[in-house]
């Protein structure tokens, strides 16, 4: 039951709006499935970048449910218990009096919060987790002045990147609108590049990377006709929405090589009967069930030569 050292337990999102993307985030950097659904393990503490993760931390007592539990720390004051199906394991309050601490429990459904000593407890089949967090949220929102109706949200771009992309990789959004997931491979230490046939969308693009003082660019380019690949990974927000005509998206499926090794390509639909039509099979489609209207992210690759 114990686990072995520099193992981190992880909670990625458990919101039905992203909890699917959050858990193909948290594999994509590295973690492993933990002892229950929405829980992954780590070796080396939370997985960078992690744009999802609402606790994580430390492993300080685990036990069978219904407890006893192993304490492995002193003291604890706090303990934050996340919504979470607990009531069939038996009650937190009777876990935590065996542990004999002066604790106080908070039924808890958000991050720890950095002002206070953090210890959560994660209950699972498997039995009782106690984890002492790492306070502070780990998501920082950036400041755009530029946002559009089509804009992504910034959480979800940067999940999206995350897929697909790693820190010093060469990205490229062909399709880059307000920039939003330039904004978030540029945070991410990769070297991003920006296209737009619209010079209104390559300029708000240009502005929202300059306000934060990242290095990308935002050109008014073609994606259908760029030869400047290709990247690393592509990352882009289709602009085949809800009146998508299918036939539209062959151009695109047959410049994908041309443009990037590893994709991730968001939009309303679910395109992958598409894109495998195309020769562009996506291996991972995640469904993103946004209570305004849904998206859907594509995740594949090209063959190696
Ligand atoms: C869904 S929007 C992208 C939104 C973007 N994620 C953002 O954060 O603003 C799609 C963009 O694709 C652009 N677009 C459409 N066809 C294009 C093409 N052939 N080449 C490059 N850009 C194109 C549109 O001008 C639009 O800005």
């Amino acid at each position: 039951m114990t686990p072995g050292a520099g193992r981190w337990l992880l909670r990625v999102d458990w919101s039905d709006e992203t909890r699917d993307l959050a858990w193909a985030e948290a594999l994509a950097l590295g973690a492993r499935p933990g002892p229950a659904p929405g829980l992954v393990w780590a070796d080396a503490g939370a997985p960078d970048g992690a744009a999802f993760l609402l606790g994580a931390g430390e492993v300080v007592a685990a036990g069978p449910p219904g407890g006893p539990v192993a304490p492995m720390v002193e003291e604890a004051r706090v303990v934050q218990v996340p919504r979470g199906p607990w009531k069939a394991r038996g009650s937190p309050l009777d876990l935590l009096a065996t542990l004999g601490w002066r604790t106080r429990y908070e039924p808890s459904s958000r991050a720890p919060r950095p002002d206070r000593p953090a210890f959560v407890l994660y209950p699972t089949a498997a039995g009782w987790w106690l984890v002492r967090a790492t306070g502070a949220p780990r998501w920082v929102e950036p400041a755009l002045v530029h946002r559009t109706s089509t804009s992504l949200p910034s959480r979800l771009a940067r999940a999206v990147v995350n897929l697909v992309a790693r820190p010093g990789d060469r990205v490229l959004d062909p399709v880059c609108g307000t920039g939003v997931l330039l904004v978030e491979a540029a945070r991410r230490g990769c070297r991003a590049t920006g296209g737009d046939t619209s010079p209104k969308a390559a300029w708000r693009a240009r502005a929202n990377l300059r306000a934060l003082g990242l290095e990308a660019t935002a050109e008014v380019r073609d994606a259908l006709t760029r030869d400047d690949g290709p990247y690393d990974a592509v990352v882009g927000d289709l602009p085949y929405g809800l009146r998508l005509a299918h036939h539209d998206l062959a151009p695109f499926a047959r410049a994908l090589p041309r443009l990037g090794r590893r994709w991730a390509l968001v939009a309303h639909l679910d395109l992958s009967a598409d894109l495998s039509r195309h020769g562009r099979a996506p291996r991972l489609v995640v469904r993103v069930p946004k209570s305004t209207f849904c998206r859907y992210v594509h995740v594949g690759e090209e063959p190696t030569a």
